[in-house]
């Protein structure tokens, strides 16, 4: 088949190199230069796809890099999967989702298979895609969507593996989106509709964000009881059915976890349902950074006029991804109780207009957010070292919201 993928970011890229790998020929579009540039001279810029994966489908002559939407007009298939953030407000953003609409609605000519993978709010793509790219091209195309499920970074599951649910604006659109998953996908769900699909990709999402909302407020309770949480989820956790384990941190970081659940709250609002959930998880989400910066200066301390190294400020372990990382208010809380700061990344060379430090520098005391598996903290002089959870790794590190029961 001929795919044209729009948007070779985290999503976008991870599919291209699925649909490359069962002999698709795929058009990358993307608006950025600098990706195209870097995919272009066989450069991957995703953790978990190589750069040699990229400069042999880019040598084959099977994949091809642009910035014009023109060149997705001989596709059979259109794979969207562009941005769907919250903007300055905290609101849900289509502005990037619409643009990439209007944009092929001016150039399809013909009638194609186009497939949303952006996550949006049920209704998305028979109420916004559709009428912009039929009402655009004066074409009536088949419209599908499959909602993305990639975990940047994670080495078990990964495009081929990972289930996939599909659905449709007519029936013949979602067999037409499920055969070209199949090609490339171990298993692929049909579902009834279109709104099915966009729907359970938010639950996932909600499911988890509101699970981690609970195990915060409950590290929380059990820090002020000085119980240990990370025993107590070990031993909950023992129960083999009904239960599975979420753990604290400092905040909620990525594209998905903070961003998903205010698309689903703000869709239901217009149905006059506000999902309490939603709003209680978000409120304990969001209040983790100061507390965290609270429990900091309960073990440490005053931190005013202390020099404090900020280590780990990507989301997760493994990736680069700073999207809503919690990095950033926890940093601004530790400054509201004035302490000053800097910060060290091994995977970010540079965020909020900063470079990363070194952690050779004259510090007080560092507290490190994510431990990096290239981590390394040789060369620190300062004071002590703290972090959020326990970590067998460095058990000299001070945890600051789950600790393990000395023995
Ligand atoms: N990152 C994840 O782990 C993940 C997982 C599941 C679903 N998603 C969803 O997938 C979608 C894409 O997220 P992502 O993480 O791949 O984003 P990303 O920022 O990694 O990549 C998006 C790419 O799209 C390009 N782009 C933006 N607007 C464009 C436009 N109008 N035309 C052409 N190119 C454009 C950007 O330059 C960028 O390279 C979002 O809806 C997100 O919620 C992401």
């Amino acid at each position: 088949m001929r795919v044209a993928v729009i948007g070779q970011g985290y999503v976008g890229l991870t599919i291209t190199v699925g649909a490359l790998s069962v002999g698709h020929q795929v058009t990358g579009i993307d608006h950025s230069p600098a990706v195209v540039a870097g995919l272009k001279s066989g450069k991957s810029h995703i953790e978990g796809i190589s750069d040699s994966v990229i400069s042999k489908a880019i040598a084959s002559g099977r994949f091809q890099v642009t910035d014009s939407y023109l060149q997705s007009a001989d596709s059979d298939v259109i794979v969207i999967a562009v941005p769907t953030p919250l903007d300055a407000k905290g609101s849900a953003d289509l502005s990037l989702l619409t643009s990439s609409a209007k944009s092929l609605g001016g150039v399809l000519k013909s009638p194609k298979l186009i497939i949303n993978e952006s996550t949006s709010y049920p209704g998305t793509l028979r109420e916004v895609i559709n009428p912009l790219i039929d009402g655009g091209s004066g074409q009536s195309h088949l419209y599908a969507i499959s909602p993305e499920r990639v975990d940047p970074g994670n080495k078990r599951y990964g495009v081929k593996n990972t289930p996939r649910v599909v659905g449709g604006l007519s029936d013949q659109a979602r067999d037409a989106a499920v055969a070209f998953y199949r090609s490339f996908c171990d298993e692929v769900i049909p579902v009834s509709s279109a709104e099915v699909a966009e729907a359970a990709k938010l639950f996932e999402n909600t499911f988890r964000f509101i699970n981690i909302g609970l195990v915060n407020e409950f590290a929380e309770i059990m820090s002020a009881m000085g119980i240990p949480a990370d025993e107590v989820l070990k031993a909950a956790g023992s129960k083999p059915y009904g239960f599975m384990p979420f753990h604290p941190n400092v905040g909620i970081g990525g594209h998905c976890i903070p961003v998903d659940p205010i698309y689903l709250q703000e869709r239901a609002k217009e149905f006059g349902i506000t999902s309490k959930y939603i709003a209680l998880s978000e409120e304990i989400n969001h209040r983790m950074p100061k507390y965290v910066a609270k429990r900091l200066m309960d073990e440490y301390g005053d931190i005013k006029g202390k020099k404090v190294l900020v280590v780990g400020i990507a989301y997760k372990a493994g990736i680069s991804d700073t999207r809503e990382s919690p990095a950033k208010p926890f940093i601004e809380s530790l400054k509201e109780f004035g302490a000053e700061v800097s910060w060290h990344d091994p995977l970010v060379p540079s965020w909020d207009g900063q470079s990363s430090s070194s952690v050779a520098g004259a510090y007080d005391l560092a507290v490190v957010l994510v431990a990096h598996s290239n981590l390394s903290m040789s060369g620190w002089k300062g004071g002590p070292i703290f972090t959020t959870n326990f970590n067998p790794k460095y058990p000299d590190w001070k945890p600051l919201i789950s600790f393990q029961q000395k023995s």
